[in-house]
């Protein structure tokens, strides 16, 4: 399959926004949907997801986004029939080997989040080989949650603080909202500015459940085969209208950034 993440077209800012957010976390929903309309197998949905997700990185490269987090699998989609899981680990396997290069090229670093220990040593090994080869790299940190779970994610950092606090190694006082965030699988990421879920849902669904304390929400009622450049930038350019307070007043709030 062609990868589409070139690295060879000058930047290009999105044309409506006028202020990019650092970190842009996606819920893509809808390929089965996108895939029933057309009478089409749910594969079909997910291949075609892929290339939008191919297009998706390509676009956060141009706009300039530093961090993009994609939902990629939930550790509740195990729970799916086992081809559609199959096929699922198969897409993973495809994007990595296909479009490793082409992302090292481009200055992405690949980061995955998310259980390891569940998945075969195979896909365990890529995912290293990803991160290992792309470790240095600046332009975008291209996040990949993967048998991601939040409240999982969020029980394993109460439990690593909790066997430090058992082994006389740290004091309960002592632990605070940034220790915490430390211990999460997303340490040293700043907290998505904004989560674009496509298909109309308009949920969490488990994704970045610590993180998105404050993120803006944009929900947009395509399916996820369907993103484009162009919705990237509606979704843009609403989070660019929005006030975001962090508690506070409008007087004391600046605009977006
Ligand atoms: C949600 O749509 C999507 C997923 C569970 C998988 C997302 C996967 C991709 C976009 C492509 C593969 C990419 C990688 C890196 C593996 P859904 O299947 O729940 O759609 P539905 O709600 O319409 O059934």
């Amino acid at each position: 399959m062609p990868s589409i993440i070139s690295g060879e077209r000058p930047f290009e800012a999105p044309s409506h926004a006028t202020c990019v957010p650092t970190h842009v976390g996606i819920i893509m929903d809808g390929n089965g949907r996108w895939a029933a309309r057309r009478g089409l197998p749910r594969i079909e949905g997910h291949r075609r997801g892929l290339e939008a997700l191919r297009a998706t990185v390509r676009a956060a490269i141009d706009f300039g986004l530093d961090y993009l987090t994609v939902y990629s699998f939930s550790m509740e989609n195990w729970n799916r029939p086992i081809e559609e899981v199959a096929d699922l680990m198969g897409l993973l396997k495809r994007f990595i080997r296909n479009d490793l290069k082409a992302l090292n090229k481009s200055g992405v670093k690949v980061k995955v989040i998310g259980g390891r220990n569940d998945l075969k040593p195979d896909i365990r090994a890529l995912l290293a080989e990803a991160e290992d080869r792309t470790r240095s790299n600046t332009r975008l940190t291209l996040i990949v949650a993967f048998n991601y779970g939040g409240r999982q994610e969020i029980v394993a950092a109460a439990r690593a603080l909790a066997e430090d606090v058992a082994a006389g190694r740290l004091e309960p006082s002592a632990i605070d909202e940034n220790m915490f965030a430390q211990r999460l699988d997303t340490a040293g990421v700043p907290d998505p500015d904004l989560i674009i879920r496509t298909s109309g849902e308009q949920r969490l669904s488990n994704f970045l459940m610590w993180q998105a304390a404050y993120s803006e929400f944009v929900f947009l009622p395509i399916h996820w085969p369907d993103f484009d450049r162009q919705a990237f930038e509606t979704a843009l350019a609403e989070f660019s209208a929005r006030e975001r307070r962090f508690g506070r007043v409008t007087a004391q709030a600046q605009k977006v950034r």
